[in-house]
Parts: structure tokens; C-alpha cells; sequence
């Protein structure tokens, strides 16, 4: 057995059933937006990077959201939702769970929905670290400790019990090492131990802390992980934590691509969401938000002041400046959008100009339409093209053309006007025309 195999949990245990209270949103807490995705999701990740038998994901407030959420997220059939109703603690969570969980869970880890910045290592550094008849935990020293409960040791230094905030006293409330609330437990063990757990502390509830201070009283053994970046540890209770995650996973997103090769210059300003896939020398400029499930091509340039929402595809080499929105719009290789404009259900070819102003209005007050605009066509600033409408190949609608719906501008054709007719009928040239002729696509 490799020793990669042999600390590989047999089960994993997400706690999501609370309401969050503390976030005074009425949301389902782990339903919190982060980065693109629900903060679960992010959760879920973490535990089928420990490639477990099975995960269970333990919801309860709002839990029918939750689990079709959860069950969105996951291919492999391996994630499964068990109903807490009421919640009566994180020890309860994991009462309810007894049914599923059976004899012999195997070694078990269990994770917080609310906590996603942990990193795939350091939850395989605490699988490695757990001894074989014991359990092992994740804590950190805590710049500010907010809420979390306090690791108490003994006078030998070794790991004693945890102690939450509430019922802690000040001399307790002075430690700075938290708990993170990751366990590793040996499945059997767990499972003897839950039923034993009592509700008297100042919230009421049934602890899941208080397994590990009943596996020290046996003397068993009980590993702590001190963990040493802090972002890992962000555990979101408030409006205030998400945002400091969400910060703090943005910053992730962002280094994974410049990693990859994109210019990105000001992160600060850069907001990517994740599951968007970047190419290589693409330039984000500042003040740009790029949705969950764009994907752009190499060479590009995005920003300052660009929105590209889901369904947006730009190809090799396009470029969105500034104040242009896109969404379901897929923007042909070298193909532009410099200025003022909203691409919405639309598809551009290559070599495609659209003037700044330009505005496809895809939205009729019931139904979206889309446009199709061809390779080497120039769409003048200030066109409002009515979908669905369909502008040929080379065609060139003239400044300010309001291009009505179902219109088709022919390839080569130049349509101006309100509303945008054929500037002249390309079978008649007028030898004397000192307009502008159509560019060659
Ligand atoms: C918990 C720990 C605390 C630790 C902190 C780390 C306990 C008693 N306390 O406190 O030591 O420092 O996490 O983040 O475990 N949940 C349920 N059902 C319930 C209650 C909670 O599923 O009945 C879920 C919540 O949805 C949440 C997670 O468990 O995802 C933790 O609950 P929360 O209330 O945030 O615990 P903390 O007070 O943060
Ligand atoms: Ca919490």
C-alpha cells in the first residue's frame, strides 16, 4: 500500500446544515456567493481532492437548495446529503449522520461547509499526521481569533481539549491557537463517541469538539497541525469573513493565471471568477470583471472597465475595451469592441469591427434573440442592431444605423439610416459615388 493510499480517508463529512445567523442575510451561509460559485463548492473540492469512497454533505437551513446544488457539483456520484432538522450543533451534524456512516466508517475526515480557503496539502498533511488508533486536527495561531474555539494544553504541552468562545473563560480567550474545525478521526471511534456527547455549554448544542477531548481522556492519540498561512484558516460567520475569503480566493484565481502566462495589471482591480479559462499573453487591464465560464483565447486584450459575462468566447487575438458587456457572445479571432457597447446573444466572425455605441439589442420584453455578424464586417459606432438580424460577410452599417429585426444585411451591402436601409444597390454602382466603398472581407 502506498503510504498516499494508506492516509487516503475512507469518508469525508461536510457540515452545511446552519443557517449562519451571524451573516443576517437569511441565505443559506454556504450558499454565499464566492468567486463565481457557491462557498460550498469550493468545500466540496476539498474533500474529493482527498479522493474518498464517499462524502456526505450534512444541510439542513434551506437544505433543499443546498443539496441541488451540491449534487450539481458532482459527476462522480460519490457525494451524498443527509438532513439535519433541527440543528442542534456540529456534534449533532454528525449524529445525524450515524445511519449513513454504519460499524466502521473507515478513517473519516470531517470538514466545515464555511471554510474555503484550505488547501488540498495541508488536509493531506493532517490525514499523514493522524496516528493509526488516533485522531489528528487542523489549528493555527490566530492573528485575531475571532470566534473560533481556543486549543487548551497541558502543563507537557500537549494537545487537551478545545474550549469555544462562549464558554470560554479570559484567560482561555487570551490563547491564540484555533481551532479550524478539520478533523481526522479513526470511523470507529467516532462513531462510539457520538452518541455520548452532551449539549451543557453555553450555546446548548452538541459539540463536535468535544469527540477529541473524550479520545485524549482515553488516551488516545490526538496530532495538531499548526498551519501556517492564515488565509487558510478564514472561516466565513459574517458578511465581513466572505468578503475577506472571497479577497483571499480572488487572489488564487488571479496568480494561477498570470502563472500561466496572463498579464493581468492591476489584480487589485481584476476580478475573475472561477471556471474561466484564459490563454497565454492576454492582457487584462484595470477595473475588469470576467465571469464564470468565459473563455478567452490567446492574445487578447480585456479592460479597462470591461464586463464579460457567462457564455462569452473570444477568440485569438479579439479585444473588449472599455465599458463593453458581453454575455452568451462569441467574438471571432481578431475582432473588435474597443468601446462603449453591449455584445449580448451574439456571434461575431473574424476581422469583425463594431464601432464604439454599439448596442445588440438581443431583448424584445419576453424573448431573447441573437445576431450574427460575419467575418470582415464594420458595425459603425453608435448601430443599434434589433435582433435578431444577421449583418453578411464585408457588409458595413453606416454611424447611428438603427438595423430593424429580422433584417439581413447581404454581404458587401452598406446600410445606414433610421431605419437602416441599402446605402445603394451594389448591382448599380453609381460610377460617380464619392461614398465610401464596402471593405473587402
Ligand atoms: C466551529 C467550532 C470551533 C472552530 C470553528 C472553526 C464547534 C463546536 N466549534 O465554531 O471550535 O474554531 O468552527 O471554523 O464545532 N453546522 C451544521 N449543523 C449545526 C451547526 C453547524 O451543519 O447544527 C455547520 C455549519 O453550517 C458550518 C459548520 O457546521 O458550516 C460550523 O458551524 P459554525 O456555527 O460556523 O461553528 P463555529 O461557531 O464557527
Ligand atoms: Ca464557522
Amino acid at each position: 500500500m502506498s503510504s498516499r493510499e494508506s492516509t487516503r480517508p475512507n469518508t469525508v463529512v461536510i457540515l452545511a446544515a446552519g443557517q449562519g445567523t451571524r451573516m443576517k442575510t437569511g441565505w443559506a451561509k454556504v450558499m454565499a456567493p464566492m468567486c463565481g460559485r457557491p462557498l460550498i463548492a469550493w468545500v466540496v473540492d476539498q474533500a474529493l481532492a482527498l479522493n474518498p469512497a464517499r462524502v456526505l454533505v450534512v444541510v439542513g437551513f434551506r437544505g433543499d437548495e443546498v443539496a441541488a446544488a451540491v449534487t450539481k457539483l458532482d459527476a462522480s456520484g460519490r457525494v451524498q446529503c443527509v438532513r439535519q432538522e433541527p440543528q442542534l450543533g456540529t456534534g449533532h451534524a454528525l449524529q445525524v449522520c450515524l445511519p449513513a456512516l454504519g460499524a466502521d466508517p473507515g478513517p473519516t475526515v470531517v470538514l466545515y461547509g464555511d471554510m474555503p480557503l484550505l488547501t488540498p496539502a495541508s488536509l493531506t498533511r493532517l490525514c499523514e499526521a493522524r496516528e493509526q488508533s488516533g485522531a489528528a486536527l487542523l489549528t493555527c495561531q490566530a492573528s485575531n481569533p475571532r470566534g473560533f474555539g481556543r486549543i487548551v494544553r497541558d502543563a507537557g504541552g500537549q494537545f487537551a481539549r478545545i474550549v469555544e468562545e462562549k464558554d470560554a473563560s479570559p484567560d482561555i480567550r487570551a490563547i491564540s491557537e484555533v481551532n479550524l474545525g478539520v478533523y481526522a478521526f479513526p470511523g470507529r471511534d467516532l462513531v462510539r463517541l457520538l452518541p455520548t456527547l452532551s449539549n451543557k455549554n453555553a450555546q446548548k448544542e452538541y459539540y463536535l469538539t468535544e469527540v477529541v477531548e473524550l479520545l485524549v481522556r482515553e488516551a488516545r492519540s490526538v496530532q495538531t497541525l499548526c498551519i501556517e498561512d492564515e488565509d487558510e484558516a478564514i472561516g466565513v460567520n459574517t458578511l465581513q469573513h466572505l468578503s475577506q475569503a472571497r479577497a483571499a480566493l480572488q487572489e488564487r484565481i488571479l496568480e494561477g493565471h498570470m502563472a500561466a502566462g496572463v498579464f493581468i495589471e492591476d489584480p487589485a482591480t481584476t476580478y475573475i471568477d472561477h471556471g474561466v479559462s484564459i490563454g497565454a499573453r492576454t492582457r487584462i487591464l484595470p477595473c475588469t470583471v470576467v465571469r464564470s465560464g468565459a473563455v478567452i483565447g490567446s492574445d487578447c486584450e480585456i479592460g479597462p472597465f470591461t464586463h464579460v459575462r457567462p457564455g462569452t468566447v473570444l477568440e485569438e487575438g479579439a479585444e473588449l475595451g472599455n465599458f463593453v458587456e458581453t454575455k452568451n457572445a462569441r467574438v471571432g479571432g481578431h475582432s473588435k469592441a474597443k468601446h462603449l457597447s453591449y455584445l449580448g446573444d451574439v456571434t461575431i466572425g473574424r476581422k469583425v469591427n463594431i464601432g464604439a455605441g454599439t448596442i445588440f439589442a438581443n431583448y424584445d420584453g419576453k424573448h431573447k434573440h441573437h445576431c450574427q455578424v460575419d467575418d470582415g464586417s464594420f458595425v459603425g459606432s453608435g448601430s443599434v442592431l434589433v435582433a435578431p438580424v444577421h449583418v453578411g460577410q464585408g457588409a458595413t452599417t453606416g454611424a447611428g444605423a438603427i438595423v430593424k429585426r429580422n433584417s439581413s444585411i447581404p454581404p458587401g451591402e452598406t446600410w445606414v439610416g433610421v431605419p437602416a436601409r441599402p446605402l445603394h444597390k451594389r448591382t448599380e454602382p453609381r460610377p460617380d459615388s464619392s461614398e465610401q466603398a464596402p471593405p473587402k472581407g
